[in-house]
């Protein structure tokens, strides 16, 4: 342990990885500014810093402790340092034998006791939360607060039961467990009221939701979804990350009936040989996979599909990798994240015979990423011409400039000199790059 340090009066918190990371430290922050602390812009004018990591690569972890070491001010002295997130659960106590510059250790499931291990610290008493308690998080934390975006997460799912073997997210998040139907509704009604126009439901394991609505009748998710689109001043829902095998029918035909449900999908494959994909303990194929794309293609036929990559898993063959790029090629993905497999510890791949080398990952990933980014481009060069309703966002670099998102999730970027963040407006797509789309005001939305 550091030497106690005085009541911290302001905070800043900074998330890594992934969305689920930055609706905890959206959370965290909140609860925060529950206790009476203020927001600092930057991490070395705050008296609290709180890392919110990622454990799911390892240069995402490593990250960690370069930043802790930038966590020093002129004169010497450091800002109280919290590591909460997944490095947090699967290092624990680690890390403050390994730094002494971090006062606080706190894990996903534990960080509504954060106010608690700050009086620790304050009282020179060890502050090491993991515990993955019975009792909910989210019965404790506060009540949402209005936010400034329009946009907003909320998770519903927490947890992994599929133990996919690459991965330590089973470990650092724990067993699957659904929040409540009413405790879902009550945060999206909290969330509509601050002013957010779009929700994006979240879960590493979203579509394996489940659970009972006010009458006591079985929900999947397609429940939840149809039930957040009787929300009047709701616009927009969206939902991630799927897996393949909780693609229920019943979500599968809401992408066809529910208006306010967006046309994206993000449903990571991994990889495209049944070989690799058993070894990976996917438990789907990839027939499978490519059967069900059809369904929900049949279903909604402009949806965009979107996908996750490990390239280089142990034992992964140029024939393997060949399969990889095949089913890129058959899906035609709108867009796709693509990693070179990294070995986790406590991982069975981990261990596993074949590991690739480095070179050979790189030139694989390479090729995969070319062949993802032009079907990235072809699915947005084929939105040219039409015209579609777009979620203003945020301002661009330019004068009257304004970024909002197509339902297909691209970033479009148009002149509305007149419309304000928050706002649906109705475009002409006009141009298209690999990464956005231009277009051109057709009229202002009576919304
Ligand atoms: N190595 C590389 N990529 C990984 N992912 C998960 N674990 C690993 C790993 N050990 C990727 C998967 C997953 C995404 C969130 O991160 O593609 O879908
Ligand atoms: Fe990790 Fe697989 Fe669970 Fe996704 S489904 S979180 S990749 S174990």
């Amino acid at each position: 342990m550091t030497d106690p340090k005085p009541q911290p009066r302001t905070f800043h918190v900074k998330s890594f990885g992934c969305q689920m990371n930055v609706y905890d430290g959206e959370r965290m922050a909140e609860l925060l500014a529950d206790r009476g602390m203020t927001a600092a812009a930057e991490g070395l004018d705050a008296d609290l810093v709180v890392l919110n990591t990622c454990h799911i690569r390892e240069r995402a972890a490593e990250k960690v402790y370069s930043d802790i070491g930038r966590l020093r001010r002129e004169d010497g002295s450091r800002p109280m340092i919290a590591v909460a997130g997944c490095v947090a659960q699967a290092e624990g106590q680690e890390i403050t034998r390994r730094t002494k510059a971090v006062d606080i250790v706190v894990g996903p499931q534990a960080y509504h006791n954060l106010p608690g291990l700050i009086d620790d610290v304050v009282a020179g008493r060890d502050a090491v939360d993991t515990d993955m308690p019975a009792a909910s998080k989210f019965d404790v934390l506060p009540g949402r607060t209005r936010r400034s975006s329009p946009t907003s997460f909320l998770t519903v799912q927490e947890g992994c039961d599929k133990f996919c073997t690459y991965c330590v997210v089973p470990y650092t998040r724990g067993a699957e467990v659904s929040r409540s139907w009413s405790a879902i509704l009550d945060e999206a009604r909290a969330l509509v009221d601050g002013g957010a126009r779009e929700i994006t439901l979240l879960g590493q394991n979203v579509n394996a939701w489940e659970g009972e609505d006010e009458a006591g009748r079985r929900q999947g998710l397609d429940g939840l979804i149809r039930a957040l689109d009787r929300l009047p001043d709701l616009a927009r829902i969206r939902y991630t990350t799927s897996h393949p095998n909780d693609m229920a029918d019943g979500l599968i035909a809401a992408h066809g009936e529910v208006e306010k449900l967006m046309p994206f999908l993000h449903l990571p494959v991994q990889a495209g040989s049944d070989r690799i994909l058993k070894a990976m303990n996917r438990s789907h194929s990839r027939e499978s996979y490519l059967r069900l794309i059809e369904r929900i293609r049949a279903a909604r036929p402009d949806i965009a599909l979107s996908g996750d990559f490990i390239v280089g898993f142990p034992g992964e063959t140029e024939a393997d990798f060949e399969e990889t790029l095949s089913i890129v090629r058959e899906t035609a993905y709108a867009h796709a994240f693509s990693f070179k497999y990294s070995p986790r510890p406590g991982t069975p791949a981990a261990d596993m015979d074949g590991q690739i080398a480095p070179e050979l990952m790189d030139e694989r990933l390479q090729r995969l990423q070319a062949a993802i980014s032009a079907d990235q481009l072809a699915f947005n060069q084929a939105t040219v011409g039409k015209r579609t309703t777009i979620l203003l966002e945020r301002k661009g670099r330019h004068p009257g400039q304004l970024i909002g998102k197509s339902p297909w999730l691209q970033s479009v970027h148009v002149e509305a000199a007149d419309a304000r963040i928050g706002d649906i407006i109705e475009v002409d797509i006009v141009s298209a790059g690999p990464n956005s789309l231009g277009g051109a005001v057709v009229a202002r939305r009576a919304a």
